[in-house]
């Protein structure tokens, strides 16, 4: 065997150590309970980015003034275990649970934590994430289907780090 072909049997004995399934998939909402500074993105982004590779939890975090969205993915145990530390978090009050599930594969492999705000997005974008966000709020819509997630993601591709301009967002 060639160190190359070693290199890639290792690499995808990773790849099914790492997804041996099922994944558990919570996602909540909240408010923050004050306005965020940039220090709060920065704290919660620079805790979040090590805490979750340890635990391998994956996600993504979108904050839009007073909607807070959050999916978290991994080990159940490990995603249960940070989402009791984020509840008990007092720079925000968690509005609705929305789902805790588990699903066959992680939807979001490549995310680490990352605080997003809406800058950047196109208006378009921005109105579906308010209305999918508020039918989730109001249980109108009662579980996370792939589309949403679809949404989520160009959300947390296009936005703009809310630091990035120094203003506080809430
Ligand atoms: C909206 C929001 C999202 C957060 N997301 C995470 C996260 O994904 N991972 C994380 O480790 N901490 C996150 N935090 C920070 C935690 O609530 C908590 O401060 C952090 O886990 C440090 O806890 P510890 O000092 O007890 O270890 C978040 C906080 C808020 C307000």
């Amino acid at each position: 065997m060639s160190e190359l072909d070693v290199a890639r049997a290792l690499l995808w004995e990773t790849i099914l150590q790492r997804e041996d399934c099922p994944i558990f998939r919570l996602t909540y909402l909240s408010q923050p309970a004050r306005p965020l500074t940039d220090a709060d993105f920065d704290d919660i982004e620079s805790k979040s980015i090590a805490a979750n590779h340890d635990r391998d939890v994956t996600g993504l975090l979108i904050v839009k003034d007073q909607r807070i969205l959050q999916i978290l993915e991994g080990r159940e145990a490990a995603v249960r275990d940070l989402y009791a530390k984020i509840e008990a978090d007092p720079r925000h009050h968690i509005t609705r649970l929305v789902s805790a599930v588990e699903d066959d594969e992680r939807c979001l492999l490549t995310w680490s934590m990352v605080v997003r705000s809406m800058k950047g997005i196109s208006s378009e974008i921005s109105q579906q994430f308010d209305e999918v966000y508020d039918a989730l709020l109001s249980g109108q819509e009662s579980s996370i289907t792939l589309d949403h997630i679809d949404l989520f993601k160009t959300v947390s591709l296009l936005g703009q780090l809310p630091f990035a301009d120094a203003s506080s967002i809430a």
